[in-house]
Formats: structure tokens, sequence, C-alpha cells
């Protein structure tokens, strides 16, 4: 398999730019960079081994069917939540195509890099996917096949490990606030080292054995005072997640009896 040693980047949003920085940095060159606030069109790109489409998701299959592409060279996206066959355009051109989905969140205008993240790889065919692989490798990234069947419940996993965790933060500041009067910064700066110290033990623990609280120790009368004092449109939220707590500290308990000499 010939590894992917030169790309285009197209777009230069919060993964645009990091591709920008990184892949020279790994061994592959940037021959040709293309944004739409340039005003031009995206220039002919029959050179580069591989095009990479860091544009915003509704974007990808539009521009795929402006792009000058040919036989021999690969297309990709790098949404988690789009199929492959947003880029059939490319295809039909004589293109092989995929996706690469770095697992981390980017911010537009804060520089970072994709070392360590885990990257979501599917391709029309095994070239593509080997190759990817290699490039999710050299940026550092640990690649893991998906396919297009598993992409929407594949990234509906990632939502709720990223932004779903946001969220839940932000109605524990809401209770918070209620309970102690606390302004949103010091409530926020209050919560966060629990909440990091709690998603830390996940480095080197399963979900069952990281768990902490009322609902790991069994104890079920300060459950019942939490439920008596919440606010009533965070009770199915609370309770979905204490159903979730009590039967991780079950599957943790059985462990543990089955480890017992
Ligand atoms: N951000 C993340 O955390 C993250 C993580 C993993 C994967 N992704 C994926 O990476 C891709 C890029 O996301 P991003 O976060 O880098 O987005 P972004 O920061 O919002 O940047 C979007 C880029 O798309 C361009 N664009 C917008 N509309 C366009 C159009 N109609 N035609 C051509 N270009 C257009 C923008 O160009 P202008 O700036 O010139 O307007 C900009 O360069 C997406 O598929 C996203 O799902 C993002």
């Amino acid at each position: 398999m010939k590894p992917l040693k030169t790309a285009a980047v197209l777009g230069s949003g919060a993964v645009g730019s990091a591709l920008l920085e990184e892949l020279p940095r790994s061994g592959v060159r940037v021959l040709a960079a293309w944004t739409q606030s340039s005003g031009l069109a995206p220039p002919p790109l029959t050179d580069v081994d591989v095009v990479l489409l860091a544009v915003s998701d509704s974007a990808v299959a539009p521009l795929a069917a402006r792009l000058e592409v040919g036989p021999a060279q690969l297309v990709a996206h790098l949404a988690g939540a789009l199929e492959l066959n947003v880029l059939k355009a490319a295809r039909k051109k004589g293109a092989r195509v995929g996706s690469i989905h770095p697992l981390r969140a980017f911010v537009r205008g804060r520089r970072q890099d994709f070392h360590g993240a885990a990257a979501g790889i599917s391709g029309s065919d095994a070239t593509a996917r080997e190759q990817l692989k290699g490039l999710a490798r050299a940026l550092g990234m640990m690649p893991l096949e998906t396919t297009d069947r598993s992409r929407a419940l594949y990234h509906a996993a990632a939502v709720l490990a990223a932004g779903s965790q946001v969220a839940l933060f932000a109605e524990a500041i809401r209770a918070f606030r209620k309970a102690t009067g606390a302004a949103e910064p010091a409530a926020r700066a209050a919560l966060l080292p629990l909440a990091l110290g709690a998603l830390e033990k996940l480095k080197g623990q399963t979900a069952a054995e990281a768990l902490t609280g009322p609902a790991a120790r069994g104890d079920l009368d300060t459950i019942a005072a939490h439920r008596s004092t919440l606010p009533k449109d965070l009770l199915p939220l609370y309770d979905h997640l204490t159903n979730v707590m009590l039967r991780l500290s079950k599957d943790a308990g059985r462990k543990r009896s089955r480890n017992r000499p």
C-alpha cells in the first residue's frame, strides 16, 4: 500500500487549520489549500494523493461535486456524522473516497493537534481505509474502522461523550446555583475539579470501577433526599442517570464477588 505523501486541504476553520499545521510535521506535503472566503474556485487537485474536505458538514457534498479529481486519488471528509455517499460525485469521477474523523473537539483560533485522539476511519475500498489509517497514525491518532451502517450510532456515542457531558455539567451548575446562590463562574469553578477528577479516573478504570456517590454505595436514603429537592424538570435526567449508576454499581459488585478467592 502506497502511503499518502501529498495533500490538499479545503477549508481553514478549526480542523482545516490544525491539518495545515500538522500535516507537514507528519511528513505529508500540503500542495494546495483553499477556503471559500478567498472568493476563488477550488484549484485543480489532480496532483495530490489525498484531498481533505475540512469544511462544514453541509458543504461537503456540494464541494465534492465541484472538485477536479481523478483515478488514483483519495477524497476524504472529516465529519463524524456523514456517510461516504456524500462523496459520490468524486467517486463518479474515478476517485476513491473515505473519511478520517478525529474524535477530538477543535476550536477555531486555538492551536490544537491530533495527538492521542482516536480517528474513525472509513473508505470505499481496503486501500483507501489502509491509507487513511496510515495518515491517522502519522498525525498521532489511533485509527478505528467505522462503517456507513453504524455511522450515526458511532457519532451519537461521540456526542454523548463530549457535548452531552457539557450539557449535564450545565444542569449541575443550575442546581448548585439554586442551592448556594453562587454566581455562574464560582459555581463552575467549584464543580469543575469534581467533574474532571471523575473523568480522570476513567484513564485507568472501567466506568463501573470509577463510579463514586450514593448510587455506588447503594445509599437509597440519600438518593431519595436528592429527589425531594431537585427542580421537577431535572428529575427525569437524575432518575435515568441514577438507574445507570445503580446498574454499574451492581456490575462492579458482581465482578468483585467473582474475583474473591
Ligand atoms: N470542530 C471539531 O471539533 C470537529 C471535530 C471532528 C471533526 N470535525 C469535522 O471537521 C469538519 C470541519 O469542521 P470545523 O470545526 O473545522 O468547522 P469550522 O471551524 O466551522 O470551519 C468550517 C470551514 O468550512 C468552510 N465552509 C463553510 N461553508 C462552506 C461552503 N458552503 N463551501 C465551502 N466551504 C465552506 C468555512 O470557510 P470560511 O471560513 O471561508 O467561511 C471554514 O473554512 C466538519 O466536517 C466537522 O464535522 C470537527
